[in-house]
């Protein structure tokens, strides 16, 4: 295999962070980084970032498949053991999420959108995923991993894709640092994790103004069954609030588009 063109020193010079990515753990290639953090008991140090050059088994929401691009994306994922309780799972993917667009927005000045429950997009195109996955013991949650993969200087993309791809080169007009986006993305996680500790209804706000399909028609995919109406907001835990013929529905989880 080729050497990584990835610099840990690079990143490390933007890191301002007191936790998040102090341990910070590389490999060249591996399965799907949110496995390694979510078997690997050995790891428990909160905040510990695990990157990964290449990833063959990548793993997206809804047993899809994600893929990562050797040299061109950034895949990666976050263990927390601190501070977890099960009604703020999603609070942590919307902070990641706005992690992301924050970064993509401070970095490129890109316009970037927030999709339910946790894609970040350039106008209608995916740049992010992000899988948020926890061990629990009995009602205890033990450990979450935020497992976020961005696609950064890939010049294209081919074959077939449940939301359009992009990535960051293709929209800004060049190719980028990795190791810099990463550490901005960092700092921004460790930033909205203590405003989503402190003070969860700016988490939920700033959510919302990223995400332009609230107030629309839309169509949500639940994995069982589609329903039509109106994307009415999010509810305190995070949830899709969803007006259609039989009043307000409450979805947990699926794909939303808009109709
Ligand atoms: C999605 O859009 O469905 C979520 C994609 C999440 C991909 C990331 S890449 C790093 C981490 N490891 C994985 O196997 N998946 C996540």
């Amino acid at each position: 295999m080729s050497k990584s063109t990835f610099t840990i020193e690079e990143m490390d010079i933007k890191l301002k962070t007191n936790y998040i990515g102090t341990n910070f753990i590389f490999y060249d290639e591996i399965g799907s980084t949110n496995d390694e953090l979510l078997n690997d008991k050995s790891i428990t140090q909160h905040g510990t970032v695990l990157f990964a050059d290449n990833q063959f088994k990548g793993r997206g929401r809804l047993s899809r498949e994600w893929l990562s691009y050797k040299d061109n994306s950034i895949t990666f994922s976050i263990l927390l053991t601190e501070n977890l309780n099960a009604k703020n799972l999603n609070l942590i993917n919307f902070a990641a999420a706005l992690s992301v667009a924050e970064s993509i927005e401070n970095l490129f000045q890109l316009d970037v959108r927030l999709k339910w429950p946790n894609d970040v997009l350039i106008a209608t195109r995916k740049v992010c995923g992000i899988l948020v996955e926890s061990v629990s013991k009995g009602d205890k949650i033990e450990r979450v991993v935020v497992g976020i993969g961005v696609n950064v200087n890939q010049p294209m993309f081919e074959g077939h894709y449940n939301v359009p791809p992009t990535s960051i080169r293709k929209e800004f007009g060049r190719v980028v640092s990795r190791e810099r986006l990463l550490a901005e993305i960092l700092n921004e996680f460790e930033s909205n994790i203590k405003k989503a500790n402190k003070n969860p209804s700016v988490i939920l706000d700033n959510w919302r103004s990223k995400c332009k399909m609230i107030g629309e028609k839309v169509k949500v995919n639940d994995g069982k069954e589609e329903f039509f109406g109106i994307f009415e907001d999010i509810d305190e835990n995070g949830f899709l609030l969803l007006q259609d013929n039989k009043g307000m529905r409450k979805i947990f989880s699926g794909d939303v588009s808009l109709k």
